[in-house]
């Protein structure tokens, strides 16, 4: 069963890398067309635990497509990823799914929660296809709801909160299965630059509780308050650096 890969022993695995993609090539075919488009042309990282990864690059480059196999949502043409020990093309689109569930957060631009639900709600949902009971789901939830400041706002619709509320909601929601990998596209995008110092600040306390974050930004200064910045040009890693720790004053 795939939930056992991480239940088991997680240091288990024998190296530090949480995740690898491995010359990861991604062809896109139109239906009936000959046109094909290389989203990635041999794409190698290693992600290490607890370090918060920064994917930049224009427009075009890949990035999408990088953050849709790394967190399970689509499947190479070509090329391996492992994620915890698994393969993941050893599972079936249903273990896929799965997968998916248990082991991955995912924070959007548009923090994608669901209109008719409750905080609360939105925080459960990933749990409900876990055969968690009712009573451990909402107290699961409430635990995280505090630990981004939101206890207060539990039983309001998201259309009631900010756009830096929502995105803490939609945070709580990725935290809720304690995942192996968080995946965040552009998630300080639609947030003014104060809101934004909040995410990225929460961000900043995940990992230095060893969490382990991929953030898609085109911003510098987001960039740069990652661990490390690997920029994609035309589906290629062009660089790969390691940010240099701030100079302490
Ligand atoms: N579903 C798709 N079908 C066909 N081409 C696609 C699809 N998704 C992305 N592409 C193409 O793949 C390339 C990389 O896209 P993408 O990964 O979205 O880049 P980015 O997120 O860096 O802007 C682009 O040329 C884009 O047009
Ligand atoms: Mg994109």
């Amino acid at each position: 069963m795939i939930t056992d890969v991480f239940d088991s022993d997680p240091s288990s695995h024998t190296s530090d890398h949480i995740a690898s993609v491995k010359q990861l090539r991604k062809v896109y075919v139109k239906p009936n067309s000959s046109i094909a488009v290389e989203a990635l042309r041999g794409v190698s990282i290693d992600f290490v635990r607890g370090e918060c990864v920064a994917i930049c690059g224009a427009s075009g480059s890949g990035k999408s497509t990088l953050m849709n196999v790394l967190g399970c949502l689509d499947r190479p043409t070509s090329g391996f990823y492992f994620l915890g020990g698994q393969n993941v093309a050893d599972l079936d689109d249903d273990g896929l799914s799965a997968f998916r569930g248990v082991h991955l957060g995912f924070v959007f631009q548009n923090f994608n929660l669901i209109q008719q639900l409750t905080v609360a709600e939105n925080v459960e949902v990933p749990m409900f296809y876990q055969g968690v009971s009712v009573a451990d789901r909402r107290a699961k939830a409430m635990s995280v709801i505090e630990s981004v400041g939101l206890t207060d706002r539990a039983d309001h619709r998201p259309n009631e909160l900010s756009g830096g509320q929502q995105q803490r909601v939609a945070i709580a929601r990725a935290l809720v299965n304690d995942p192996i990998l968080i995946l965040a596209d552009e998630p300080t995008g639609n947030l003014d630059t104060a809101t934004g110092d909040m995410i990225l600040e929460l961000f900043d306390r995940l990992r230095a509780e060893g969490k382990t974050i991929i953030m898609v930004t085109h911003e510098p200064e987001v960039a740069n308050r990652c661990d490390r910045i690997i920029t994609l040009r035309d589906g290629l890693t062009i660089s790969d650096e390691r940010v240099a720790a701030p100079a302490v004053t």
